[in-house]
């Protein structure tokens, strides 16, 4: 029997041998890519010192190709528990000096594992992805591995949040886990996201496409629309989700955090006077308004970079945290189209899951019309965001600013799907379409045979916009619960939502709904 002192200069080989991931010709090769290791990367996202290490010394059970002598403790993920802000969360990482970070049979089992004990404590789960998909030489029982890890993705998802950041060329496997998960993080030059990678594509389809246009962080975060986050680098990108973290719930039975805040919770803004063009046919920025009522103008912004014509992100009022969701005026006048609606809807969906209050701000013209949004299917993506916004229990708060126009003012939290206050300023305008297109349609006829069919036009314009295009018709029958001054929108919010926090509603019990996929 060895001495203790033996046991442990053995221990401590092992240990350090299990750090060195896929050995350190592999680590340089990782850095010369501008890309961190691992556990580099653990250090980054997790409070200092405390990271808790599980199955460090687990390896890979496959004989063939030549892999029995090729084992590395650990088998390319590193598994444990940290804690972000003090508060505990879950974590994998994956390591592409080992194998690619490719998915074995044991690598799958080591993340089943925190998956596992996430749920079980009620706690996130990070992964950080940097992998090849599944491990070719493992065969069916790698793509084994992926179905168990999508499994318990599915069962965890509205249970704990789960979050991935994409740090590698993420293939297969690699990237529907992440797709199953409420938010995706990318960095610029460094992620990729495909189901199969350039060369598979060249032989398949013969297209000819680079890492970055097949699958880099701006095409997901521009063009597809599947990561949320896009940063310029990995710490950057690991400060951010550690910044999101701060504005979710460990779970969906624990409230969001209430922190203190030190920005007044009756401030009033003058600049919201201000906000809204005189025109009505003229663009303003609703992240002005946005910034202009939260707490110190913070506002976490989710996808920005797709559909822009629909904001979503997180804020805090009153130290509560919130969603936001509102129509960007700045951008296609703010129009509900596919892309906006599927975006809303999952953010709407996300919030709803995790007892997140959600604050709508209204200002849409209607949805979009055309021919390529028809074939596209804007009816059933449409459909998405009306039903997210008539399923969701948490208190709904809904300030409409300008437009609420048509089926949009139906959708946007308005008070007949359960909005819980909708509020509206003196410049909104409530009705099933604008002026202009409304006068067309009622006064065809009247205006052809006008002697000065444009003077005709605007009477009726002036005529349908007194009796309309107000706030005033709503509010009479109780669908706005008041007209405010807009420079009391942040008392007026908070002060509801502090009303809504017993909040006590429920769906129907049923198995599940039938959402418009
Ligand atoms: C085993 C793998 C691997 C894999 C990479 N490696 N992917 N080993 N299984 N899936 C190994 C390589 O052999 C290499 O080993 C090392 O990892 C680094 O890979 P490189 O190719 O040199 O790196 P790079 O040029 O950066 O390219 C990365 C890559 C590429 C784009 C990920 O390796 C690639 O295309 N891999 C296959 C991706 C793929 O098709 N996966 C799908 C699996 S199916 P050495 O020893 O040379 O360093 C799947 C289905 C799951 O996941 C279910 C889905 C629903």
């Amino acid at each position: 029997m060895p001495n203790p002192r033996q046991l442990l200069d053995d221990l401590h080989r092992r240990q350090a041998q299990a750090e060195q991931g896929g050995g350190p010709a592999r680590v340089a090769q990782q850095h010369k890519k501008g890309k961190l290791t691992a556990r580099e990367r653990l250090d980054l996202l997790l409070d200092e010192g405390s990271f808790v290490e599980l199955d460090r010394f687990v390896t890979h059970r496959t004989t063939d190709f030549g892999l029995a002598d090729q084992l590395v403790p650990g088998d390319g993920v590193v598994t444990g528990h940290g804690r972000v802000d003090g508060r505990l969360v879950y974590v994998f990482s994956q390591d592409f000096t080992v194998f690619g970070g490719s998915l074995s049979e044991a690598h799958a089992e080591k993340i089943c594992k925190v998956m596992d004990l996430a749920v079980r404590n009620g706690a996130p789960v990070i992964g950080l992805n940097d992998s090849g998909g599944a491990r070719i030489q493992e065969g069916v029982a790698s793509l084994g591995g992926y179905a168990d890890i999508f499994l318990r993705n599915t069962l965890a998802s509205g249970v704990i949040p789960q979050i991935s950041a994409i740090l590698g060329p993420c293939a297969g496997g690699a990237v529907y886990s992440p797709a199953i998960t409420d938010f995706i993080f990318m960095v610029r030059g460094v992620s990729y996201m495909f189901v199969t990678g350039p060369n598979v594509v060249k032989t398949v389809t013969h297209e000819e496409v680079s890492f970055e246009d097949l699958g880099g962080a701006d095409v997901h975060g521009e063009t597809s629309g599947i990561a949320h986050r896009v940063a310029s680098s990995e710490p950057e990108c690991l400060a951010s989700l550690r910044e999101l973290l701060g504005y979710l719930p460990s779970n969906n039975v624990d409230p969001p955090p209430l922190g203190p805040t030190d920005d007044p919770e009756d401030r009033r803004d003058e600049s919201l006077l201000g906000v809204i063009p005189e025109s009505p046919a003229s663009p303003y920025d609703m992240h002005e308004v946005i910034r202009a009522v939260v707490d110190h103008g913070a506002f976490f912004e989710i996808a920005e970079g797709f559909a822009g014509n629909i904001l979503v992100g997180f804020g805090r009022l009153g130290g509560r945290s919130v969603g936001i969701v509102a129509n960007q005026p700045a951008v296609l006048a703010g129009v509900l189209d596919i892309a906006s609606s599927s975006k809303a809807a999952r953010f709407v969906r996300f919030c709803d899951a995790f007892n997140i209050p959600l604050v709508t701000f209204v200002d849409v013209p209607g949805f979009l019309p055309g021919v390529a949004q028809e074939h596209g299917g804007i009816i059933r993506h449409g459909a998405k965001l009306l039903y997210a916004y008539c399923e969701a229990t948490v208190p709904k708060v809904t300030v409409i600013t300008r437009k609420a126009y048509g089926g949009a003012y139906d959708v946007m939290s308005s008070k007949h799907i359960r909005g819980d206050l909708n509020l509206a300023w003196p410049s909104a305008e409530i009705a099933v379409m604008g002026p202009k297109g409304a006068v067309e349609i009622l006064f065809k006829d009247e205006i052809a045979n006008a002697p000065d069919p444009a003077a005709t036009t605007q009477a009726k314009i002036d005529d349908y916009t007194r009796t309309f295009a107000n706030p005033y018709r709503a509010a009479a029958r109780g669908f706005i619960d008041d007209v405010i001054d807009p420079r009391d929108t942040r008392p007026r919010l908070i002060d509801a939502l502090r009303v809504l926090e017993t909040k006590r509603d429920r769906n129907p019990p049923k198995k599940h709904g039938n959402i418009p996929l």
